[in-house]
């Protein structure tokens, strides 16, 4: 399989939470990373939307994917802003403060890289090149053996 490369900007609001998943979903059908993918993804738009300067009136925050055979990687960025994010320890979180700690559960590794000028929040997620044959790229027209 070529690895490909996909990413997307959004505009920062509710709704693109969902618009953000279903890129997922598109671009990673087949995987058996997809749920995974999904559940990362939307954990990570709520947070720019809520906790960094894309929540500013237009903003915006990004999603990138890159596929390679035996993992995927999967970030949002966002505009920055004074605030980093941080995971919450147990009795510090309210009703919320389970998102980043989702993630870390959930991905082999995970991230944040970048300043107040703009973050990467990435999660990576292996995939067993034993029990799954990942699809290629819609549309790429690579072959898939
Ligand atoms: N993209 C981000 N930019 C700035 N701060 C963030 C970002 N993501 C998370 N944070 C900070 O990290 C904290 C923990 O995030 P999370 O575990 O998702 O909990 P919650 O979103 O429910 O507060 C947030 O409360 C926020 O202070
Ligand atoms: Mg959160």
């Amino acid at each position: 399989m070529t690895p490909w490369r996909m990413s997307r900007s959004f505009l920062s609001s509710p709704p693109s939470v969902t618009e953000a998943r279903r890129f997922v979903t598109a671009f990673l059908s087949g995987w058996p990373v997809v749920d995974t993918a999904e559940l990362i993804v939307s954990e990570l738009a709520t947070n720019a939307i809520r906790h960094s300067a894309s929540k500013r009136f237009g903003g915006r925050f990004y999603v990138g994917i890159q596929a390679h055979h035996d993992r995927v990687w999967l970030g949002v960025s966002d505009e920055g802003g004074s605030g980093a994010p941080a995971m919450l320890s147990p009795d510090e979180e309210q009703e919320g403060g389970r998102g980043l700690l989702l993630v870390a559960t959930l991905a082999d590794s995970y991230g944040v890289r970048g300043d107040e000028n703009g973050r990467t929040v990435w999660a990576v997620m292996l995939v067993d090149t034993a029990t799954a044959s990942p699809t290629p790229l819609p549309g790429a027209g690579a072959s898939s053996a």
